[in-house]
Order: structure tokens, then sequence, then C-alpha cells
């Protein structure tokens, strides 16, 4: 049996207690949070024992759990890496590039198995893809939210763009060639919407937008290949592909398209989406991934990897508004930090 140590149970530690609790290789031994309204709300509803020392908790245990805010992510990693436990941090791995650095050389020195809440992994509808061959040239991703003071310690980039940046990277094959980005602070400090440009050595172009000021919310990526279209939806779970067909491979879902070039046969299809529970899924991986001793499905370095890419669109971004006027005007008269905006708290 695993003991586990769960960091913060704020919205998504709550989450993830509820799922470790249902992993029968995993015992929950305690959690460390020193919000005291937290703590009682999971000692009444868990029974769960709170520490008030985070070593103890740490030396306690073989796994830690971190779902504390981002710049808190490294301190707690440390302590237990160097303790020799293994972690599941969540997304972000780490607010600085230096801490991912760090991260990822403290994992390989103590030999721990690390994996980073990358849950759109897990998602059924990317998940359905399994066996269709990914090779595109250009992707379009929109991911909108309403806005939630919830996680606007950092930008949009680091919050919500970050889980496409890791789904781009697992499916892109290919080193980033170049990035362009522009982004505005809109309710925060930091940048609440982005569009970026990443173009890989491989020819493919992706576009991103992200924002968190958005009235409704969406999480869609379209994939472009040679041969095929293929469309997923991470919110309503949904899956599509679109397939360039020979004739000779027409079926019941065929169409035949005249072109100057000749009849072409188009074949859509509807992967079937086994619906599952994504966190459940990627904290059950970790598990596996300890007790089979194999790697983690979102390694340190896939973490670092994505958050390398999102810090170079917050460096382009921020280069840009250096020359750029500040929006304010835009900021006074459209959007305000309006207290009518009805706030709905991001799905996980
Ligand atoms: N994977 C996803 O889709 C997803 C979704 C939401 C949040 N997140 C990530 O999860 C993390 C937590 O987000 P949240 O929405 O639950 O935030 P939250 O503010 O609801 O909860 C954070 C909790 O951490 C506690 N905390 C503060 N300092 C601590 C410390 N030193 N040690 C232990 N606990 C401490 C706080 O008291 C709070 O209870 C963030 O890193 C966020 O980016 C990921």
């Amino acid at each position: 049996m695993l003991k586990v140590g769960v960091f913060g149970v704020g919205h998504l530690g709550k989450y993830h207690i509820n799922n470790w609790l249902l992993i029968p290789e995993v015992k929950i031994i305690g959690f460390f949070d020193p919000s005291n309204d937290n703590a009682k709300e999971v000692e009444a509803k868990y029974g769960l024992t709170r520490y008030m020392d985070e070593e103890a908790l740490i030396a306690a245990c073989d796994i830690i759990d971190v779902v504390t805010p981002t710049h808190l992510h490294f301190p707690v990693c440390e302590m237990a890496i160097k303790t020799g436990k293994h972690v599941f941090v969540e997304k972000p791995m780490a607010n600085t590039i230096e801490e991912g650095k760090a991260i990822m050389n403290m994992v390989k020195e103590a030999n721990v198995k690390l994996q980073v809440g990358h849950v759109e992994r897990f998602n059924p509808a990317f998940l359905a893809l399994k066996d269709v061959s990914l090779n595109p040239l250009f992707i379009e991703v929109h991911r909108l939210a309403q806005f939630n003071p919830r996680g606007t310690e950092v930008s949009v980039i680091l919050d919500l763009m970050i889980h496409d940046i890791d789904i781009i990277l697992s499916i892109v094959k290919s080193d980033v060639k170049n990035i362009y980005a522009s982004g505005v602070a809109v309710l925060t400090d930091t940048p609440d919407i982005a569009n970026v440009r990443i173009e890989f050595n491989n020819g493919c172009v992706a576009n991103l937008t992200s924002s968190r000021i958005s009235m409704k919310k969406m999480r869609k990526i379209r994939l472009f290949q040679k041969d095929a279209y293929i469309g997923i939806d991470f919110l309503e779970k949904t899956t599509e592909v679109i397939k360039l067909k020979q004739p000779e491979e027409a079926d019941a879902f065929s169409f035949e398209i005249e072109t100057h070039q000749g009849t072409k046969t188009i074949s859509i299809s509807t992967p079937v989406i086994e619906d599952s529970n994504a966190i459940l899924a990627e904290l059950k991986s970790f598990v596996d991934a300890i007790i089979n001793d194999q790697p983690t499905v979102v390694s340190e370095i896939d973490g670092y990897l994505a958050m390398e890419v999102a810090h170079q669109i917050l460096e382009k971004i921020s280069k840009s508004n250096a020359v750029l006027p500040q929006p304010a005007e835009f900021k006074d008269t459209s959007i305000k930090k309006n207290e009518d905006v009805e706030l709905d708290h991001l799905e996980n």
C-alpha cells in the first residue's frame, strides 16, 4: 500500500482526495494546508489527519501530492524529492524556468517518479485518438473560460494555455522554431487573453487562443493534416475524424466530392468515447508507474518542456507590450471587473 500526503486541499486538492480514495493501492496518510477553513472542511468531510509539520507528513509518506498555488510547487517538490519521495505535482510544474530545471535534476538524482497534472492527456476525447495517426501540419486551438480569481496569480499562459502547449508538444514530434505572441492584461496584472503562433521545424504551425475573461467556455483543438481533419472537444468530450480515403476504402460513412483533380472519397467517423474520470485516470497511471517501475505518462521533462514554451511566449508578450500602447481605454470601458459577471468554476 502506497502512502499519500496531500499538500493543498483547496478547490483541486479536494478533487484529488476524492480520487485517491478510489485507488485501492494507496492510502491517504494526511494533508498539510495553512488554511484553517479548508483544513476543517477536509477533516470533517473525510476524517483525514491534518499535519501541522510539513516534514513530518513527508516523512510518513511514499507519495507527495502537490496541489498548492503554483509559486509553492517548487519548495514542496524540493522537500519531497530530496527525501526520496515520489511526487505528483499540479500544472504548471513550477513557476520559473530555474525551478523547473532544478526539479528535473533533483528527480534524476533521487531516482524518484514525478508526474505533472496535465490532465487533458487523460481526457477521454483525446484518449479516443490512440489508434489514429497524428501528424498535423496546422493546429487551431481555443481555450476560453469565464473569469474566476482562482488561478490568476499566474498569467493565462501558465494557467490555461499550458494544457494545450503540453498536448501539442505530445503530438508534434519536432522542435519549436519560432514563436509569435500577443497578450493583454485586462482584469489582472498578467495577460488574461493571448494569441500565439508556434512554428515547428517540421513545418507544423499551431495557432493558440486562450482567454480567462470570456463569456463562454470552450476547449477545442482542431488538427489539420495531409489526409485528415481531427476535431477534439475537451469540454464536450467528443472527437471527430474526417479522412480522405481511396475510393476502394469507401464505407457507409463515406461520400464523394468532385474536384478538378478527380473524385475524392471522404469519410467521417466519430471514435467511441469511453466516458472516464480524467483526474482518477492520471492519478492511477502515476501509481501504476511507481508499482511497475515505468516512466510516468507526463514526466518532469514534459512538464519542463511545456514550461519552457510558456515562458518563451511570456517573454514575447512582454517585449511586444513594451512597444505597444497600453489598452487603457479598453480597460475602462468594455470589460470591467464586473461583479455581475457570472463566476463559473473551471472544470477539471
Ligand atoms: N489540472 C488542472 O486542470 C487544474 C485546475 C485547477 C487548478 N490547477 C492547479 O492546482 C493548483 C491549486 O489550484 P486550486 O485551484 O486548488 O487553488 P486553491 O487556491 O483553491 O487551493 C490551494 C490550496 O493550497 C493551500 N496552500 C497554500 N500554501 C500552502 C502550503 N505552503 N502548503 C500546502 N498548502 C498550501 C491553500 O491554503 C489552499 O487551500 C494550482 O497549481 C493550479 O494551477 C490545475
